[in-house]
């Protein structure tokens, strides 16, 4: 399954400038990434320029007690889906090659099981030099994985040649193609998803409103866009900004997201992941509603429109793919078996927002349990990006393919 957790090792070198860019621009595109700095990368960048772009510690010692505490050095090594060196270093590439463990960098590197992607950076007379010859031909061996170096002017004056540390860009390309296999995968595919709460009027200045933050449903519409598709994000109010190169249509209440659904072109796969209120307000009042001497008012509430079972349940025009979310406090799973066959979709995306279940509602991680007519699938807890980007793969798998 693809995920999105980089360990960055960022070795001693003048390219380490670079490598600032290189994590803004792997962040842009919703990669979580933990930094390693060796003790001469600190010489070129500083832990508060790397922790500033991470929004993460950054951890540069091998026994530091607060830092071994909190994540330790063989969990930091695990929990990352690629590791990224950058710059690798002639020294850092030594180091793999050789097993050696004396610092932070090297041991995280020894005890990585993840693959290992390295952009290396030196000299090109050191790049060239047989020992480094031989330490490249053996990792490559092992399954690590190069980009570059590029051919170009070294920081030296005067000197060119091949060891330059490629672009971010093309760093970014190397780690894509590694960690988001879905790239291109909805080509040519209309997805559209909605997300986020919506609010229901009680009054010109009140709403019935819920905890939804929609970051779930944006992250599933800007993978779906960065896998190729043409997206329609229906959202409901959320503080997130819309998501690059995605048609956002923003609506406030269950009936307008309705609308704006109906409205949306034929799709290939619709997403509901809003957390559309049930009932609103049978008639909202056309001015404020006063505090009074008749105590406080009675709301009378009728249903909202079910817009996910109006959707799969179309005879005309239904999406080839209709997902639907459930969010439960208890008995997630039996609730989300019925709720697939009382709304008639394709799949149900479960997951526990009870308190036990870590804060899900407007937190940044989730776990979830994809309930479909063969069964039930539970994975791992992820962020929600990493979900995002691994559903978007389902989708892309279920749908029949194109002659
Ligand atoms: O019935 P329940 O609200 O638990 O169902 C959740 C699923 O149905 C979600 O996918 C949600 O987006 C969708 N839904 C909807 N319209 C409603 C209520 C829920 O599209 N009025």
């Amino acid at each position: 399954m693809s995920s999105s957790r980089i360990l960055l090792v960022i070795g001693g070198g003048i390219a380490a400038y670079k490598t600032l860019d290189l994590i803004r621009r792997l962040k842009e595109r919703g990669f979580s990434i933990r930094a390693i700095l060796t003790e001469a990368a600190g010489e070129f960048v500083t832990p508060l320029s790397v922790g500033t772009l991470t929004a993460e510690p950054v951890f540069r010692e091998l026994f530091d007690l607060t830092q071994e505490h909190d994540v330790g050095h063989i969990r930091l090594a695990r929990d990352a889906d690629l590791v990224v060196v950058a710059p690798a270093t002639a020294d850092l590439l030594a180091k793999m090659a050789n097993g050696l463990a004396n610092d932070l960098a090297s041991t995280a590197l020894l005890a990585a099981t993840s693959p290992v992607l390295a952009a290396p950076a030196m000299n090109p007379t050191m790049w060239a030099h047989p020992a480094t010859r031989r330490n490249v031909a053996w990792l490559e061996a092992q399954g690590v994985a190069f980009v570059g170096p590029e051919e170009g002017l070294m920081a030296e004056r005067g000197e060119s040649g091949l060891g330059r540390m490629s672009e971010p860009l093309a760093i970014v390309a190397a780690v894509e193609a590694r960690l988001r296999p879905a790239a291109g995968a909805l080509a040519g595919r209309r997805v559209l998803v909605t997300s986020g709460p919506t609010h229901e009027p009680i009054d010109p200045v009140r709403v019935i409103a819920n905890r939804s933050s929609g970051r779930q449903g944006h992250a599933i519409a800007a993978a779906a866009a960065r896998a190729g598709a043409e997206v329609i994000l229906v959202s409901g109010p959320v503080a997130l900004p819309d998501p690059a190169g995605v048609t956002t249509v923003h609506v406030e209440s269950a009936r307008e997201m309705l609308a704006a659904v109906e409205a949306a072109p034929p799709v290939d796969v619709a997403v509901f992941a809003a957390a559309v209120a049930d009932w609103r307000v049978a008639e909202d009042a056309v001015q404020k509603i006063k505090k009074g001497a008749g105590g406080p008012p009675t709301l009378t509430l009728v249903e909202n429109p079910d817009i996910l079972a109006t959707v799969a349940r179309r005879t005309e025009g239904r999406p080839e793919l209709v997902v639907g979310f459930a969010a439960e406090t208890e008995n997630v799973l039996d609730n989300a078996r019925a709720k697939l066959a009382r709304k008639g979709c394709d799949l149900i995306v479960a997951n526990d927002v009870s308190a036990g279940g870590g804060g899900v509602m407007g937190g940044a991680r989730n776990t979830v349990h994809l309930v479909g007519s063969g069964g039930v699938e539970s994975w791992e807890t992820m962020t929600k990006d990493a979900v995002a980007e691994a559903l978007v793969t389902r989708f892309a798998a279920a749908l029949r393919p194109r002659p």
